[in-house]
């Protein structure tokens, strides 16, 4: 079990007031089972549970609203708008890269000791209106969907709406990641590492296809995936997210040399 639920349920156990000489001389397994059962039994009512507030179930349906909302905003769009032959514009790739931020975020928030509900919600609507708003404004217009959405649903306090909103609203933040909220920082290190890496190169290389340039461009592609490796390596803070960067900057660094293993010309 996560320590920082332990300590949580430790906390609000002990200010319920079970003795303490029972916190003593029982295992902290029993005092959990304990605490469950007390809630079942709503002896705990008014006492907020810090994790799991959202459940998966409506996590799920989280996804198919933010998913259905970016399917809409390419619907609106008129024909060859702003690019939208580009794989990375349409709804799947969208949905897509949200998938992978939200798993990243959740994998850092919890070795972190971040509220892992917190980053996994805002990590969810971060780009929910990527397809609608404009590059600058996609972060604030994504943020106004997203608390329209949670307060809809009367049961999420209000600060961990909050949290959340202000989470997705500062996503596009360029300076000191050490200057926001955890959850914040825990977002935009997610976002970063899914433009690198293996899925980086991929997607580069899909890319030169849109754009008709030959494999031959490929090292001069893979190399700026790599520039941007290094510089998102760079930025992030956390021990979490510097060594995922590694990773998978070392990814991209063996496909260069298979590639320049592998082409005469390059190399
Ligand atoms: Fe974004
Ligand atoms: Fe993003």
């Amino acid at each position: 079990m996560n320590r920082r639920v332990m300590l949580d349920m430790l906390t609000v156990i002990d200010s319920v007031g079970i003795p303490n000489q029972r916190l003593k001389s029982e295992t902290t397994e029993q005092l959990v089972n304990d605490y469950r059962s007390s809630i079942a039994e709503g002896s705990l009512v008014g006492v907020e549970i810090k994790e799991n507030r959202v459940p998966d179930t409506e996590f799920e349906e989280m996804k198919a609203f933010v998913f259905e909302y970016l399917a809409a905003s390419v619907g609106k769009e008129e024909e060859g708008g702003r690019m939208r032959w580009y794989p990375w514009h349409s709804a799947e790739y969208r949905h897509n890269h949200i998938l992978n931020v939200v798993d990243l975020a959740e994998e850092i928030a919890r070795k972190e000791g971040a509220d892992a509900d917190v980053t996994r919600v805002a990590a969810l609507f971060h780009d929910v209106a990527k397809l609608e708003a404009d590059q600058e404004l996609h972060a604030e217009a994504g943020a106004r969907v997203a608390r329209e959405y949670l307060e809809s649903r009367s049961e999420y306090p209000e600060s961990f709406i909050d949290q959340v909103c202000q989470a997705i609203e500062h996503h596009s933040y360029q300076g000191n990641l050490n200057d926001l909220a955890l959850e914040t920082q825990c977002l935009i290190e997610a976002d970063l590492l899914d433009k690198i890496g293996a899925n980086g190169t991929a997607l580069m290389l899909l890319r030169m296809g849109y754009e008709a340039r030959t494999h031959m461009d490929a090292d001069e592609m893979i190399e700026r995936v790599l520039e941007r490796g290094y510089d998102a390596a760079s930025r992030v803070r956390s021990d979490t997210a510097e060594s995922i960067a590694h990773q998978r900057l070392k990814r991209v660094k063996w496909f260069r040399e298979w590639l320049e293993d592998e082409i005469a010309a390059m190399g």
